[in-house]
């Protein structure tokens, strides 16, 4: 019997650290929450993705009386892009979330399900997704969702 260690590996920077054009993307997952529909949490939650050819699409948490029907902002983005181009790979994914006293001081991190999504994107595309996280307090950058995913299920596992 042995021990494994899984280790993951993150990026924390300060805003000014990025690009102009990631700064873009993260600004783009910011005004996004103020589309969320969210009566029921009042958290909103903005995404941005950028596909290879450099077209963008938001996403926002898009609630329901009955929670469960609940879709979240990261799926709302990956699915909007899938959907209008479903051939071009996502490049890169920001995620944003607000609640009554503003933005999160701490990136908001993807829940298991949009996890699980964003892995099957990286799949069907055969290319990492970077994502980052925004808070006041700064960004965590993740180059693949492998990164948060350690033992995860894909299609490879029921060959
Ligand atoms: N939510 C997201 O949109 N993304 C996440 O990664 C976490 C949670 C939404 C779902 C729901 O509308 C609200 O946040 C509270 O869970």
């Amino acid at each position: 019997m042995k021990e494994i260690q899984l280790t993951s590996t993150i990026t924390f920077c300060q805003l000014e650290e990025l690009s102009a054009e990631e700064r873009a993307l993260i600004e783009k997952a910011k005004q996004a929450t103020e589309n969320s529909y969210a009566p029921y949490s009042h958290f909103n939650v903005g995404a941005a993705v950028r596909l290879n050819d450099g077209t963008e699409f938001i996403g926002c948490n898009q609630e329901n009386a009955a929670f469960p029907a609940t879709v979240c902002g990261e799926r709302t983005a990956l699915f909007a892009a899938q959907a209008q181009c479903p051939t071009t790979p996502i490049s890169q994914l920001a995620i944003a979330a607000r609640n009554e006293n503003g933005f999160t001081a701490e990136p908001v991190s993807p829940c298991g399900v949009c996890r699980q999504v964003i892995l099957e994107t990286e799949e069907r595309f055969s290319q990492p997704v970077k994502i980052y996280l925004y808070g006041t307090n700064g960004v965590y950058i993740i180059d693949s969702i492998h990164q948060l995913m350690p033992l995860s299920f894909v299609d490879a596992n029921m060959r």
